[in-house]
């Protein structure tokens, strides 16, 4: 029987090879996924047979995670506990999907991950692939076997000669793609420790970035980004761009304690360059565009769609009928946003659109011509009505 690995290449995922074939008796077959973590796929061949895979799937899956995971928590505005743009989180049902393709492929009658048993990706895998495929069985070494720390699992690596890479880890637990890179665990343990400055991988720390502001152009059709500084430019490499021009500036560096789906609070540090810039410059463009009661109906639509992302509940019902409200606000979420990047800050610095519904002679300072002044009066006589009321009762029975 045949068992469908999500593989990455590292040492923990490179162990479970030998430990499902011993302990399961499984043939194993890995997967690694794009999602542009900017990494070499193509060496990993090689690595998952030595490791004891009969052979493993590379899927570039960068287009399809921009198209169907990105834009769409984008235009939702989804953001976790007002922080975190959830970038490993829209990952792991796109990892899931891909495994379940396989799996049916190939026949498999299970599926394993590398994820702990006492994080959110468990959760999100697992959910993904009860939804598409629930007759798949599920492993998670980790919560089965005797591995408890890096020593265990190299010790565990030599015995079977799976080769251990040699270059010194970085103390934490990282996740990278091309949204994000999350930094958790070593030092970031204790939320009273700053982050070292040479923590940050896609982003220079803010005070190491230039004096001078440079300025991007961002062109959004229905809501999702077109083009970037006036020029076409396909999903992928736009947030590549962004990810350069927004790091070399020190963009999106997010630091939190956050709840955990499985009960506790952890600490993260999230570098999401071009994906600050992208959710700052949609968000300019939704206040341009969007009339007053849909744009505050929208942010409770945004939180409930973050805390559906993070808690990996993708393929469902819930989502789905999110997305069409939120396909239905996007229809005139049209128009161009310029953003000032300087040192860490992601600013507006100018927005139009053909739907804007910003009126100058509405709005302006100088003479009326459409607004009447003395209309106000009755508007705030009877929007004040129900607060007089309660003052009067409240003078009368002597409550104050
Ligand atoms: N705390 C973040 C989340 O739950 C990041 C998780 C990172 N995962 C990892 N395997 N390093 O989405
Ligand atoms: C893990 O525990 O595998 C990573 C952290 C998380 O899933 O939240």
């Amino acid at each position: 029987a045949k068992v469908v690995l999500a593989y990455s290449g590292g040492l923990d995922t490179s162990i479970i090879i030998p430990w499902l074939k011993e302990n399961y008796g499984y043939e194993v077959i890995a997967m690694a996924a794009d999602l542009g973590q900017g990494e070499e796929l193509e060496p990993l061949h090689e690595k998952a047979v030595k490791s004891g895979a009969s052979k493993l799937y590379i899927e570039d899956v960068r287009k399809e995670f921009v198209e169907e995971y990105i834009f769409p928590t984008l235009r939702a505005g989804a953001i976790y506990e007002g922080k975190y743009l959830l970038g490993t989180s829209m990952a792991r049902p796109l990892i899931a999907k891909k495994l379940v393709e396989i799996a049916v492929k190939e026949g498999a009658e299970a599926v394993a991950h590398g994820a702990t048993g006492k994080g959110n990706d468990q959760v999100r895998f697992e959910l993904g692939v009860k939804a598409l495929k629930p007759e798949l069985k599920i492993i998670a070494p980790w919560r089965e076997w005797d591995i408890r720390s890096r020593d265990d699992a190299i010790d565990y690596a030599q015995a079977r000669g799976i080769p251990v890479p040699v270059t010194k880890e970085r103390p934490y637990s990282m996740d990278r793609n091309l949204w994000h890179l999350s930094h958790e665990g070593g030092d970031l343990e204790s939320p009273w420790n700053e982050p070292p400055q040479d923590l940050y991988l896609l982003t220079v720390a803010p005070e190491k970035a230039p004096d001078q502001p440079a300025y991007v152009e961002l062109e959004f059709e229905q809501g999702r980004p077109v083009k970037l500084n006036g020029t076409a430019c396909d999903p992928v490499t736009l947030i590549e761009k962004l990810n350069e021009l927004g790091g070399q500036n020190g963009i999106g560096i997010t630091d939190m304690v956050e709840n955990r789906l499985v009960g506790m609070k952890s600490r993260g540090v999230y570098e999401t360059p071009g994906g600050t810039i992208l959710y700052n410059a949609h968000r300019e463009m939704e206040l341009l565009t969007l009339d007053r009661m849909t744009l505050h109906y929208k942010e409770l639509v945004a939180a409930r769609y973050a805390e559906l992302v993070y808690e990996g509940v993708w393929f469902a019902p819930l989502r789905e009928a999110l997305d069409a409200f939120v396909d239905a606000t996007q229809r005139t979420v049209t128009g161009t946003v310029r953003m000032k990047l300087y040192k860490g800050n992601c600013t507006p610095a100018g927005a139009k659109s053909p739907y804007s519904l910003y009126s100058e002679e509405l709005a302006t300072f100088g003479r009326d011509e459409v607004y009447s002044q003395k209309d106000a009066a009755g508007f705030i006589n009877l929007f004040g009505l129900p607060l007089k009321v309660r003052a009067m009762m409240e003078q009368k029975t002597g409550l104050r």
